[in-house]
């Protein structure tokens, strides 16, 4: 039985190669896409997501827009010099004829969950708001999620959004605060293993050489993203592959290696947003902020050639 998934998402180019990368997995069944902040605006991202539907030929996905802003003040804005203008690479793509679902993502998260216990996988691959929020309506979905894998977070590297925070938890760190807390088995796929996974203008090119509207759209808004990391890392060559690792964990937890530590958001400071692990033992006086929070499952390692080829295979 394929694995039931909701992706939250905020697309974004490589939101768009993990929805597509999900989409073409046959261990995966998405029920339905949720829309968040972060690369873009909410309303951007959910017009997005019902493009990429549209392209991939699944518009029997419900899209369901989520929040417009974090738990604590304002959406501090997207990043256009990372994903284009549009959050697709500036590819312009015209209007799309399918609308959201009725509803908040949140709403949607809960119905679905409580609907199948033990069988939803939620995959967050943006700022944690709309998870939070579901916690804060229906806490019951701790108990009756299959698992969350989100991509975000840096426990033993630097950040990408600042030098302490990614940029995923840093556009909303009290709610993955929350999402960390709340008992139920979190993933963590972060910059620690995402920047050891290097998609090379030689992978890349094989997705323009694939015959299917999924390779081809990826083809098309991929320069823009490549641009900017090549700008950012000199001597880079390609991109690295964030939210698509997240997919790949889901598919097949073997290619990562995992710790279990407690973890805390810092939500103060110039180190707002990063997450800290407790590295140390048991329970003892130094537990401090950390005392009473479950162990969550943290990447720390990955085989990124098998990581490359199984993304590769899959839609090219
Ligand atoms: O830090 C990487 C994350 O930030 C990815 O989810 C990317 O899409 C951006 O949102
Ligand atoms: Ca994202």
């Amino acid at each position: 039985m394929p694995r039931k998934l909701i992706i939250d998402t905020d697309p974004g180019v490589d939101d768009s190669m993990a929805i597509f990368f999900a989409l073409r997995s046959p261990e995966l069944d998405v029920i339905g896409l949720t829309t968040i902040f972060g690369n873009v605006h909410t309303d951007l991202a959910t017009i997005n997501a019902l493009r990429l539907l549209e392209i991939a030929g699944r518009t029997d996905i419900p899209v369901v827009q989520g929040a417009s802003d974090p738990l604590a003040g304002p959406f501090k804005g997207p990043v256009p010099f990372v994903h284009g203008d549009d959050g697709q690479g500036n590819a312009h793509l015209p209007p799309p004829h399918t609308r959201p679902r009725e509803g908040s993502a949140a709403a949607f998260i809960v119905e679905q969950v409580m609907a199948a216990p033990g069988q939803v996988t939620l995959v967050p691959i943006g700022p944690l708001t709309n998870i939070a929020l579901a916690l804060r309506l229906e806490p019951r979905i701790a108990q009756n999620v299959r698992e969350v894998v989100l991509m975000g977070g840096n426990a033993l590297c630097p950040g990408n959004a600042t030098p302490a925070a990614e940029a995923n938890i840093h556009n909303d760190p009290e709610a993955a605060d929350v999402v960390f807390g709340a008992g139920w088995p979190v993933t963590m796929v972060g910059l620690d293993v995402t920047h050891q996974v290097n998609m090379t203008r030689a992978h890349l090119e094989r997705y323009a050489q694939a015959d299917n509207p999924l390779a081809q759209h990826i083809a098309r808004i991929v320069p823009f993203y490549r641009d900017y990391f090549e700008s950012q890392h000199p001597g880079m060559d390609g991109i690295y592959v964030h939210d698509s690792s997240a997919i790949a964990y889901v598919i097949d937890p073997t290619l990562f290696v995992t710790e279990r530590w407690p973890l805390r958001v810092e939500t103060q400071g110039i180190s707002r947003g990063k997450t800290w692990p407790f590295l140390g033992q048991g329970d003892n006086d130094r537990l401090g902020p950390w005392r009473g929070r479950p162990p969550v499952n943290v990447c720390v390692g990955v085989d990124a050639e098998r990581l490359l080829a199984l993304e590769l295979s899959r839609l090219t």
